[in-house]
């Protein structure tokens, strides 16, 4: 793909992430009745980068094509959004359900269910319309819901586990697996906290 062709594919992307990036913003102010607590901490954003597409469609098996990306890649707009507790992450999935003109395109729900490694997110992918003069497309918009202290684990994860393959893995794998335990609970009590400071 050449760099003209990425750029013209990356456009309705981006407008559809910027899309739902308001309306989040929206939702962080009117989750809760007090405008002293809000439901997200902070929100990050981006577009796949051009190498990226390539590389993850080689890996595929597809052709590094305009036409292969947009068939196949649902995480060309990404936003993560991160919230402080579990409980503001289902209160924005529920919400953002009820707007009706977004469809739900795929749902994974690793944090009641995480992944063996010890990985929690709730991720999303909605199709979100775009309009034309006289036609709409929906484009796939990936969302990823975390908690501060999910987002602390999948960092370090990144960071420590991702490109470089550590040399006790086993043993790197399990205390992963019990830091995303103790990081569970540790949030949990911070909750009972903010639960009867609001009393
Ligand atoms: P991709 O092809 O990577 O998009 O995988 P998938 O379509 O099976 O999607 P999935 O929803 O499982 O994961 C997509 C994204 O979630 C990844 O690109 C990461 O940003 C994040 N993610 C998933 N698993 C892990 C994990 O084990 N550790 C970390 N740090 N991030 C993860
Ligand atoms: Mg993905």
């Amino acid at each position: 793909m050449t760099l003209e062709e990425y750029y013209e594919l990356i456009k309705p992307y981006t407008d559809a992430m910027n899309l739902i990036l308001t309306r989040l913003e929206i939702l962080d102010h009117d989750t809760y009745e007090t405008e002293d607590f809000k439901p997200i901490h902070s929100i990050t954003n981006r577009i796949k980068e051009k190498e990226s597409i390539e590389n993850k469609l080689k890996r595929k098996g597809a052709q590094e094509s305009v036409q292969d990306a947009k068939a196949l890649l649902k995480d060309i707009a990404g936003i993560r959004v991160v919230c402080y507790f579990e409980q503001d992450i289902r209160h924005l999935v529920s919400s953002l359900k009820k707007q009706s003109d977004l469809i739900i395109i795929r749902e994974k729900d690793y944090i009641t269910t995480p992944k063996p490694n010890g990985y929690r997110s709730f991720h999303m992918i909605l199709g979100v319309p775009i309009y034309y003069m006289d036609s709409m497309e929906y484009y796939p918009v990936e969302i990823q819901f975390r908690t501060i202290s999910m987002d602390l684990w999948a960092a370090m994860e990144h960071r420590i586990c991702y490109k470089n393959q550590p040399f006790n893995e086993m043993e790197m794998r399990s205390a992963f697996r019990q830091y995303s335990e103790i990081l569970e609970g540790m949030e949990k009590s911070f909750e009972v906290y903010s639960e009867n400071n609001e009393e």
